[in-house]
């Protein structure tokens, strides 16, 4: 069974000064709070039981908005992150959420549609170890990057966080489902030279294992990291 977690972190400084006051996931994107898509997403993959994370200023404003969630038949839970020390921190923070289950997590600011989702979303259920998402991109340097054997992309050979020279054009996206592994893998990995343990690092560890799954979202789905 796979539990849900949204990382709803980060400042947002680059939308100062509204996010000097509101979180930057309760922003609207069209219609509602950009927060709504990734609980969609999880919502799609089937998943019911959800922990969203955030900082401490901001977490009573999601639980205001969502409660326990029983209004949208699936039960939502909160725990703070109180600094941002990097993605993987969220599997230490949600050790007890997740208990002996496998788990998804969406990043707070990643919206996913198109056709195939749904299909995409259950097949990553289904593998062993960890199954990451990525996605084409112009701009690969602002991601996590990807590289391929061959064109057929079906082995990785290297995974890299925001590269000065991308070796391919392969972004990661921000969902990622790994078992239950993922805890104890989370609190072995070392800070990077941005001060933070890098969920790279963490799909690697997958990876070295020869445990990492990748689906390959193609341009007929649209993908934004907000
Ligand atoms: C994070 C991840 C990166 C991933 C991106 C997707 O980067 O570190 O690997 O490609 O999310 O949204 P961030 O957007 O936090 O800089």
């Amino acid at each position: 069974m796979y539990k849900g977690i949204i990382l709803a972190g980060g400042r947002g400084t680059r939308l100062y000064p509204t996010t000097s006051v509101v979180s930057k996931q309760l922003l609207n994107v069209y219609d509602k709070p950009l927060i709504y898509y990734p609980l969609s997403t999880l919502m799609l993959a089937g998943i019911k039981e959800i922990l969203i994370i955030s900082a401490e200023d901001q977490y009573s404003q999601y639980e205001r908005l969502f409660g326990d969630g029983s209004h949208l038949g699936i039960s939502i839970q909160y725990k703070i992150q109180s600094k941002p020390n990097g993605l993987p921190e969220a599997f230490i923070l949600g050790e007890k959420f997740i208990g002996d289950d496998n788990v998804c997590m969406v990043l707070g600011d990643n919206i996913i549609f198109g056709n195939e989702l749904d299909t995409i979303l259950k097949i990553s259920q289904t593998g062993t170890g960890g199954t990451i998402l990525t996605y084409p991109v112009r701009d690969a340097k602002r991601f996590g990057v990807v590289e391929f054997e061959g064109f057929d992309r079906g082995k990785v050979i290297s995974i890299e966080e925001k590269p000065t020279h991308p070796k391919s054009n392969c972004a990661l996206v921000g969902v990622y489902f790994f078992d239950n592994r993922c805890i104890q893998y989370a609190k072995e990995l070392k800070p990077s030279k941005r001060n933070e343990i890098e969920i790279v690092d963490l799909c690697k560890k997958y990876l070295d294992q020869g445990e990492l799954t990748v689906n390959n979202l193609t341009r007929t789905m649209t993908w934004i990291d907000a």
